[in-house]
Parts: C-alpha cells; structure tokens; sequence
C-alpha cells in the first residue's frame, strides 16, 4: 500500500475531523506537516497532541487570504486541502460566506499550488455533486444538477482543478468523499453530520430526530479508508491524475438500518439506550434520497482497497466515542 514518507505536506482544514486524521498518520510516517486552519469548525482539541511534534507547524490563518496560503504552500510537496465550511443546510442559511471559503478559498489554495509547484494537489470534493441524478450506483461521469449552494461550490472546485490541469503545469486529483464518520467528527452544533450527533444524543439517552421516513440510504465510509485514498491519490502516477474519484465502502445502510446499529453498539455499554425512541421529523431540503458509491475507477486507477466496511467502521467510531463523551 503506498503510503506518503519523508515528504512535506500540507494539510489545509487540519483542525478538522478529516484533516486532523491526516495529520496524525502523515505525522507517524515521517513527514513534516503543515497545517493550516482558521478553527471556524475545526477544534484545537484535534491538534493539541501534535503541538510539541518537532515535524508538526500550525499556521493559523484563513485560505480566503492569498498571502497567507503562499505562505502555507511554500516548500511542500503535496497539498491535502480539506478546509471549506461543510453542511447543507449551512449553505442554505449563509451560502455567501460559504462561496467565499468553499470557492474563492479554494482557488486561492490551488493558485498558490500551482505557483510552489507541489507535486500533486489532492482535494476534497463530494458526493453531492451527483445533485439529481437519478442513476444508482453513482459513477464520476454522470452527474445531475446541485440541489445546494454547498453542493455549487464543490462543483466549482472540480471545474477549476480540470482547467488548472489543462492550463498549467499542476496535477490535481478531487476525491469525491461519500457522508464520512470517525474519531474526531464533532458531534455538536447545529450542523454536525448525522452519524457524531445521533451517538451523542443516544449516549445521553436524548431521541434523535430521522428527517423524513428513515428509507433514505447512504454510503457512509469510515475515516480510515479516507486516509488511505488520500495518500494513494498523492502518489498516483500521471493516468490517475486529473480527475474525479468516488471515495467511499461501495454499500449502502438505510438511516433506520444505521440507528437500529448505533442502538445495538451502544446497548453493549450501558443497556438502557435501546429503550431511546427514535422520532421521524419532516424531510430537509437539498437531501438526496439515496446515495451509493461505484467505487471501481479509484479500485483500478489509484489500487484503492477499503479496510472498513461501515459495520468494521462504525465499532471503532462507537468505541472512540464512548470513550471521549461517554460516562
Ligand atoms: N465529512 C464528510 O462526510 C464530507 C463529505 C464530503 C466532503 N467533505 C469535505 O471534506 C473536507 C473536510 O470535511 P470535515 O468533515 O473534516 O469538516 P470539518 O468542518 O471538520 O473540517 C474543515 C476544516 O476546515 C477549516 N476551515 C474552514 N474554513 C476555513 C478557512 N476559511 N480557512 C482555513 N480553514 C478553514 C475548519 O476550521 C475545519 O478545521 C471539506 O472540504 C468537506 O467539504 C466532507
């Protein structure tokens, strides 16, 4: 499996649930690692054990400002860009402030990429791009109009990489990450994603509430497969760059399927949690219905091979949680 070594990278959004994971592992195999992060969602809490890291140097500052993400870029070999402002409904309730981060940010940190010469720039882009398309599995050529201004800017991000690409000397590769959970993903706020929020509501034996009936389905990936494509799409060789991949397991679980899971994992520390109603509120805008991965392009062009189905996944984010929020 390649693994990114003896390299300097940088890891934009690495105050963040999936940057922080990044760091972590690209720290324990020997880099040196840039992070960036202006902590909007991000949590010190995150970086706080690589803080005395002699390879660890946190660069606080915002990728909307072009100095700042020079700066950031200066001297590494690879880009990992994960900062943006994540959410659906948060791009509904302020889709300018998401623009200026999740596009202009996102250009400037590509721009300055592309002026330091990295050797690939990796970036994070999402599922949401398929918007309506009604095709099932989702395959990276066949997308639908964006239900969200989220899912624009994500878009966005793909068009610039290809023109980039074609342009200018830079190779870029957008992963397409499929509702990804793990250690580290803030289950607070009123943005959290589904999977940290419903565990911490259960641990506390509070209800959560299903948007809609519960059939709506999703691929969700667990956090270590994301590492793994995202050290394999830094390393791929020339045919593999340029270009979308889907990241996720290639199955999907029901809401109903996956709160019926949470309640069976969490009854094993403390049995009263399968007594906690689940309510079923009114569904929410810019939601697909299904989400399912065809994941065979990453399988043949970067060598991508899951470890994690969601049921291997999901023990191991039950535990951390637990562990970190529980009693
Ligand atoms: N988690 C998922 O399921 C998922 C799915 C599809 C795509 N993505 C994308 O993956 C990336 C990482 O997502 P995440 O779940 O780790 O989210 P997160 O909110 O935990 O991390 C994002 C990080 O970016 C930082 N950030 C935001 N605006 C910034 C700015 N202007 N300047 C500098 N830093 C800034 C935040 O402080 C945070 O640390 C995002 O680009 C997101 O859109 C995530």
């Amino acid at each position: 499996m390649s693994k990114i070594k003896n390299s300097r990278v940088l890891v934009t959004g690495g105050a963040g649930f999936i940057g922080s994971n990044l760091l972590e592992r690209l720290l324990k195999q020997d880099n040196e690692v840039v992070c960036l992060d202006n902590f909007s969602t991000g949590k010190r809490e995150n970086i706080i054990e690589f803080d005395k890291h002699k390879s660890f140097k946190l660069i606080e500052g915002d990728i909307r400002d072009y100095k700042t993400c020079k700066k950031a870029v200066t001297g590494c070999d690879y880009v990992l860009h994960q900062a943006a402002l994540g959410s659906v409904p948060r791009s509904i309730n302020d889709p300018l402030t998401s623009n200026e981060v999740n596009v202009s940010g996102f250009l400037n940190m590509l721009k300055s990429s592309e002026e330091a010469k990295v050797k690939k720039f990796v970036y994070a882009a999402s599922s949401s791009t398929y918007g309506d398309h009604p095709g099932l599995p989702k395959v990276e050529d066949k997308i639908g109009s964006p239900l969200s201004p989220y899912a624009v800017t994500k878009y966005v991000n793909e068009l610039y990489a290809k023109v980039f690409s074609d342009i200018y000397e830079i190779n870029t590769i957008g992963l397409r990450y499929f509702n990804v959970f793990g250690r580290k993903q803030d289950p607070n706020g009123a943005y959290a994603a589904v999977i940290p929020k419903f565990i911490s509501l259960l641990m506390q034996k509070e209800s959560p509430i299903i948007n809609g009936d519960g059939s709506h389905s999703r691929d969700f990936t667990y956090i270590d497969n994301v590492i793994q494509i995202n050290q394999l799409a830094a390393l791929a060789d020339d045919k593999a760059n340029n270009t979308v991949y889907n990241v996720a397991y290639g199955e999907n679980t029901s809401l109903n399927g996956m709160v019926d899971i949470l309640k069976d994992l969490l009854s094993q520390y403390d049995k009263s949690i399968n007594l906690v109603k689940i309510v079923n509120g009114p569904e929410r805008k810019g939601d697909v219905k299904h989400s399912l991965a065809d994941i065979s392009k990453a399988k043949e062009l970067l060598h991508y091979s899951p470890q994690y189905s969601f049921k291997e996944g999901i023990r191991e984010a039950v535990d951390w949680y637990w562990n970190n929020y529980g009693n």
